[in-house]
């Protein structure tokens, strides 16, 4: 969608921190030992209180609440009987509507002990999100999102997942202006108006190039396997920055 009027604003910011909520509650409450299906039971409580609905489960019949996708899992994996353990990781994307608003979040989580060097992928998946969304302005090149997120992470030998696109949002979960990439491109001459909402949300990894569905018709592998991981916000174009709309709060 795009912005024009205040209320408008309001009520994304509104399930922007109604989703960053559920996901930052969601990790606190994550202990190895636990099923994937129960932290799914408390991110689905949380969204219920806030008279919030899950938008994959309304939106494309998704079983669950919210995604939870555990090591070679990199996207959209469901909540099971899966259990949680020491030195996972564990990526939990959390997207929601409110009095028809829609806001995507999404964050890649350690469980301790974890090697150094899925600590430092962390923190750089998180830093190749913040690059992107300096990208974000009115009138900039949509293609300049993927292009600095590109040079980042050839800069410091990570591949990108290049079929996991971010999005626009806000109306419905996902929706103009399509598929935005996170990786570089050629050809896309498209250019960011002034109030769109979109999502950021590139998957840096250390040599998967390709995510690949598995049996249940859901989950996302990477191809070739590696650790990948996924940093998201909903955020929305303005003349000078981008207004992140999924903090908590
Ligand atoms: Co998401
Ligand atoms: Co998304």
């Amino acid at each position: 969608m795009t912005i024009t009027k205040q209320d408008e604003l309001d009520g994304l910011k509104d399930i922007g921190r109604i989703v960053a909520n559920t996901m930052r509650a969601m990790a606190q409450a994550m202990e190895p030992g636990m099923t994937t299906r129960e932290l799914d039971e408390i991110g689905r409580r949380l969204l219920d209180l806030e008279d919030a609905v899950p938008a994959p489960e309304a939106s494309y019949g998704f079983p669950g609440a919210t995604c939870i996708s555990v090591n070679e899992e990199i996207a959209h994996g469901v909540p099971g009987d899966r259990v949680i353990a020491p030195g996972d990781l564990v990526n939990i994307d959390v997207s929601a509507s409110k009095d028809g608003f829609f806001a995507d979040t999404g964050a890649t989580y350690r469980v301790a002990p974890v090697r150094p060097s899925l600590d430092r992928l962390c923190r750089d998946g998180k830093r190749a999100m913040q690059i992107g969304i300096s990208q974000v302005g009115s009138d900039k090149p949509l293609a300049g999102i993927g292009k600095a997120i590109g040079r980042f992470a050839s800069d410091r030998g990570y591949t990108l997942i290049r079929n996991l696109a971010s999005h626009g949002v806000g109306r419905s979960l996902h929706e103009y202006p399509g598929e935005i990439a996170t990786w570089p491109t050629r050809g896309d001459t498209r250019r960011i108006n002034k109030g769109l909402v979109l999502t950021v949300e590139p998957f840096l990894s250390t040599g998967g190039l390709w995510a690949n569905g598995g049996e249940d018709g859901w989950t996302l592998y990477s191809e070739p396997r590696a650790p990948a991981v996924q940093y998201e916000h909903t955020v929305v174009a303005t003349d000078r920055r981008a207004i992140v709309v999924t903090l908590p709060g």
